[in-house]
């Protein structure tokens, strides 16, 4: 993928608001909306067992849509060892989160703001020599610059690393009200999300709701019960698709 693909594919829920992807995580909203009611402000944790099962991708759409909603949103990369959310997004900076955190900064020293969305991000610079990536993320500094974002954001959106290989997700846990959790069609393992389950409380109990992402439209049709709604999502996402299309192309 291009550069700028790879742009595109961060903001489908902007530019194709109708389609499956975007109905997702429009419910995914809904879900913490119920589950955090009352709250000011919800701090989501975007996790997945694997690298690669679409966790940046998820989190940027997520944090795109509620911002063009007209919420006061935040992403942070919380990917401090592969922040893959920054290269996507193109964001070449010096100054990133773990920078923010180890001076003691808010986060207006290093955010960037979207100006079609208004939406705010926190990007992660990659730094070789730092290993203590899952300290940083449980740190009392970490916790001040979550805080404070609070009282600005009333959505704090974090892409965190996958949970299989590393611990920062775990760390990353108490600050969190929410996680969601990112799952491939075809890909993970359910026996692997069942023993994650059964072995992390501290993050099985956030977890508000799973993604099932990249879904085969055509194979999930033949999965559903007889009548359900599955069945239509192939047809539904066509109409959808070539809506999107129909608009893409007028504008052009
Ligand atoms: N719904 C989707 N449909 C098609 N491609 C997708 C979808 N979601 C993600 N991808 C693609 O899958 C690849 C991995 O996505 P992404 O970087 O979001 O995953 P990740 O879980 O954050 O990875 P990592 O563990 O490396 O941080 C990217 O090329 C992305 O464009
Ligand atoms: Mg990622």
């Amino acid at each position: 993928l291009s550069a700028a693909e790879k742009r595109a594919r961060m903001r489908v829920s902007i530019d194709a608001p109708a389609s499956m992807f975007a109905e997702t995580l429009r419910n995914a909203k809904i879900a913490f909306d119920v589950v955090m009611e009352g709250q000011s402000s919800r701090v989501i944790g975007v996790i997945s067992l694997l690298p690669g099962e679409g966790k940046s991708t998820v989190a940027a759409n997520l944090a795109g849509l509620l911002a063009a909603n007209g919420a006061r949103t935040l992403l942070i990369d919380g990917d401090l060892r592969n922040p893959g959310l920054s290269r996507s997004l193109g964001m070449e900076t010096e100054q990133g989160l773990m920078e923010a955190v180890v001076s003691g900064q808010t986060w207006q020293s290093v955010g960037k703001v979207d100006r079609q969305t208004k939406l705010a991000i926190i990007p992660a610079v990659l730094r070789g020599q730092f290993s203590h990536t899952s300290e940083l993320l449980s740190s009392a500094g970490m916790r001040r610059f979550i805080d404070n974002a609070k009282e600005t954001f009333e959505y704090i959106v974090v892409d965190l690393p996958p949970l299989g290989p590393v611990v920062d997700a775990k760390a990353f846990a108490p600050l969190v009200d929410g996680f969601v959790l990112v799952t491939e069609w075809g890909r993970t393992p359910r026996a692997m999300v069942r023993s994650m389950l059964e072995s992390e409380p501290y993050v099985a109990n956030k977890i508000i709701g799973a993604v099932l992402n990249k879904v085969d439209l055509k194979r999930l049709a033949k999965y559903g019960s007889l009548g359900g709604s599955e069945k239509f999502f192939d047809r539904y996402s066509t109409y959808y698709l070539e809506k999107s299309e129909a608009r893409t192309k007028q504008a052009a």
